[in-house]
């Protein structure tokens, strides 16, 4: 894209040039996309940087299978502009607003969206806090909606990002849950109250099926091993939030397991951004809940690690290595 015109509203956006490591991240110039029809112009404070924009950098996800885009799909901001719909929806300018997009791009000073993305931060709540949360909370929430409402569910990488917030919003939902973690984070997850298996145990299906009494009706997964069959009652099912894959071949991988899924009964497969795009007034409503929830304590949420935008490239460093309960947030405003 080419750069603003003089006197063309500009802003900055971390732009991902190649796949490849940190130093295929370009910051540029460009102009805001005006406002078409009800849409807001948001001055973006705050964006996470989590897996999925490395894995988008790395060219491993099936969203992007170019080059040339933005990163980010969550962001915390000042309403520069309102509209009809924004007034309707009590989002007037000024106000500190939270949203996922349907496509990424938020890694950007300046986002122009429709006002049905966002929702108010709630009061008193950090910026950066509340950034770590909307695309891994959403996942998550969403996850357990298509897990048709199970007795028992097992969340693997219940210390990961989406897995945590997955099995925390089960366990208040009174479900019996039993997480995996490896040694590196199975004590942070019993911490949140959550059984943890060892998924580096050759046997660890026998043992969730142990931990759990007997076998669970859903299991929400990352990793699309067929293994979590094994722990599944005959009429549960399995809910893929990613199909990691083998490395370098992530994007192939996660194709065929998402078309695999399609023709298993016993598979879905869930989508953040798919579901933004496309359940709008349920989106904005979980939203809201799981911020009210982290806000109020009863869902802990990753520690954001905040980094300048202008030093995009070391935040995509950290992100990289980022240690479990943490979240990379880009300082954007
Ligand atoms: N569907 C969507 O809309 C959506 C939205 C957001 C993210 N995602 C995707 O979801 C995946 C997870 O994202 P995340 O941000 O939660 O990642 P994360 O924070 O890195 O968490 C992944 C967890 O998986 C665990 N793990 C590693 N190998 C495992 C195995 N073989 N079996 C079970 N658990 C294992 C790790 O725990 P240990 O260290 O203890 O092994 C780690 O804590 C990524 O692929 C991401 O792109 C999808």
């Amino acid at each position: 894209m080419s750069g603003p015109a003089p006197g063309e509203p500009a802003r900055l956006v971390a732009r991902v040039s190649r796949f490849g490591d940190a130093t295929a991240m370009v910051l540029a110039r460009e102009a805001i996309r005006p406002p078409r029809g009800n849409e807001v112009v948001v001055r973006v404070t705050h964006a996470s940087l989590g897996s999925t924009d490395v894995l988008a950098r790395c060219g491993g996800y099936v969203l992007h299978p170019s080059p040339g885009f933005i990163g980010g799909y969550d962001f915390v901001g000042e309403l520069l502009t309102e509209s009809a719909v924004s007034v309707a929806l009590g989002l007037r300018e000024g106000a500190t607003v939270v949203g996922v997009l349907p496509g990424m791009g938020a890694h950007a000073t300046f986002v122009t969206v429709a006002p049905t993305l966002l929702v108010a931060l709630p009061d008193g709540m950090d910026p950066a806090a509340a950034a770590v949360l909307p695309l891994d909370g959403v996942t998550a929430a969403h996850a357990l909606e298509l897990a048709r409402s199970p007795r028992r569910v097992l969340v693997q990488g219940a210390y990961g990002a989406v897995g945590s917030l997955a099995a925390q919003l089960a366990l208040l939902d009174g479900l019996t849950v039993v997480g995996t973690a490896s040694a590196r984070t199975a004590d942070r997850a019993r911490a949140l109250g959550i059984p943890a298996v060892d998924h580096t145990a050759p046997d660890w299906p026998d043992r969730v099926v142990e931990a759990a009494g007997g076998p669970v009706d859903a299991v929400i997964d990352h990793t699309g091993t067929d293994r979590v069959r094994d722990v599944l009652a005959p009429s549960g099912v399995v809910v893929r939030t990613a199909f990691t894959g083998r490395a370098g071949h992530e994007r192939s991988d996660s194709l065929r397991g998402g078309l695999g899924a399609a023709g298993h009964r016993w598979e879905r497969v869930c989508s953040a951004p798919l579901y933004v795009a496309t359940r709008r007034n349920a989106y904005r409503r979980m939203l809201s809940g799981l911020l009210a929830a982290a806000a109020s304590g009863e869902l802990t949420t990753a520690e954001p690690r905040v980094h300048p935008f202008d030093q995009v490239w070391e935040a995509h460093r950290s992100a990289e290595a980022a240690e479990p309960g943490t979240k990379v947030v880009l300082a954007v405003g």
